[in-house]
């Protein structure tokens, strides 16, 4: 008995102990590590991403490319609560404009607490590479020097993961899905609980989305996040199917669920159609992100689509090789123009089978 006692006090207290050497360490550990590792401004990383033409920069580019009214504003556009208090008058994509964005997009990430249901921390456990990752690269772990800096403050590790890992976001989804997406979720992801960010956006006068300053600014801020590791020019976002996108975040069951469910759907169309075949190719290259059947969303509907391309299937093959101009909605080409990269590689036989579904939809 009283051998036992001593045994169960040595236990005790050597609990005791390495609790407290575990909290020491939990908290010292990274504070050595992180102490020589300079803290880097906005101004810092905005010099970085251009120098070594980050995705960062170039998506900055492009937004500023797709959206040029908005870009406009943003140059004007002074806001106290992010710090953006300039008005810049070389209203271009530089580096004044992209930090200025930056810091707002930043800081409505934080204010909209978009970090409840996302952390932006790759661990090395649990498969987290392949989940959060970046897509076919298998070493993209975070790392403490990657936090060292303005726009990662407050501490956006997160405590909880209702929706994926964001920290390798820059390798994942194009400005398209991003706009799609942060306005409905519900348009790129069936079955997401990411509420909508609608005041984000306004809407032109075709009834177009367009993000508003602070809409294209929290843009470039997610697809600033990771755009130091993911190393350009391979086609990098586009091969992602859409099922594998449509809901990145869900529980295994949910999943499961989903597929059944697209299963189902698919095997009903089938019936009505038999050319299963370009309705193949159009879901498992992300089409259907963008196009739905009858009504428009972030792209005109397949039905538009096929009343343009009525008579005009040659055209419309033309068009999917990135070698006739864009007919249905010019205006918002830059949208689709990237999917081309992804339509261009098909072989005739599959851009017929391509052109057949879509032109279907009469
Ligand atoms: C209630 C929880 C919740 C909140 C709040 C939330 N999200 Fe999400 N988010 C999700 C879920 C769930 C998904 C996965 C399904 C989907 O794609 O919508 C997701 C997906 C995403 C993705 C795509 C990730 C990927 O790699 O597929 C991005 C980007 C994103 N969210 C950004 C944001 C931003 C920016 C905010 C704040 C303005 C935000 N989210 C707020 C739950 C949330
Ligand atoms: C990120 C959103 C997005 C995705 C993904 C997308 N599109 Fe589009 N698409 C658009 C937008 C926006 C337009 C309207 C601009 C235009 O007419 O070119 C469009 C237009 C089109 C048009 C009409 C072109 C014309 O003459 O105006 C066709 C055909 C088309 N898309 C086919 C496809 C196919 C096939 C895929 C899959 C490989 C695809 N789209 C994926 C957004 C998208």
């Amino acid at each position: 008995m009283g051998k036992m006692e001593r045994f169960s006090f040595v236990a005790l207290v050597a609990g005791i102990l390495f609790f407290l050497f575990a909290d020491f360490i939990s908290w010292a550990l990274p504070m050595f590590v992180l102490k020589d590792i300079p803290k880097k401004s906005v101004q810092d990383l905005v010099a970085e991403a251009i120098a070594k033409n980050t995705t960062a920069w170039s998506d900055f580019k492009k937004l500023a490319m797709y959206y040029p009214e908005t870009f406009k504003k943003l140059c004007e556009y002074t806001e106290g609560f992010s710090g953006a208090t300039e008005v810049i008058k070389d209203c271009k994509p530089n580096e004044k404009t992209f930090a200025k964005a930056l810091k707002i997009g930043h800081r409505w990430y934080v204010a909209e607490g978009c970090w409840n249901c996302h952390s932006q921390m790759v661990r090395p456990v649990s498969n987290e590479t392949l989940r959060f990752g970046i897509p076919g690269v298998s070493n993209t772990v975070s790392y403490p020097s990657e936090y060292k800096n303005e726009l990662q403050a407050p501490v956006l590790w997160g405590t909880k993961r209702v929706g994926p890992d964001l920290i390798r976001e820059a390798a994942v989804h194009n400005i398209g899905w991003q706009v799609a997406h942060l306005y409905n979720p519900l348009y790129t992801s069936p079955g997401s609980n990411m509420p909508g960010y609608p005041w984000y956006f306004t809407k032109d006068k075709n009834g177009n989305i367009v993000p508003n300053e602070r809409g294209l600014s929290l843009i470039a801020y997610i697809m600033w996040l990771g755009s130091w590791e993911v190393k350009p020019p391979k086609e990098f976002r586009i091969e992602a199917k859409a099922s594998e996108t449509a809901v990145p975040g869900a529980t295994e069951a949910e999943t499961a669920k989903e597929e059944k469910v697209a299963t189902v759907e698919t095997k009903s169309v089938k019936k009505e159609e038999k050319k299963a075949d370009g309705q193949a190719i159009f879901q498992s290259k992300g089409c259907a992100a963008c196009h739905q059947a009858a009504v428009d969303t972030v792209g005109p509907s397949l039905k538009k689509i096929a009343q343009a391309y009525a008579g005009k299937k040659d055209q419309l093959i033309a068009f999917l090789k990135g070698k006739h101009e864009a007919i249905v909605d010019p205006a918002k080409f830059g949208i689709m123009q990237p999917q081309l990269n992804t339509t261009k590689v098909l072989s005739d036989e599959e851009l017929n089978a391509l052109a057949d579904f879509i032109l279907k939809h009469k």
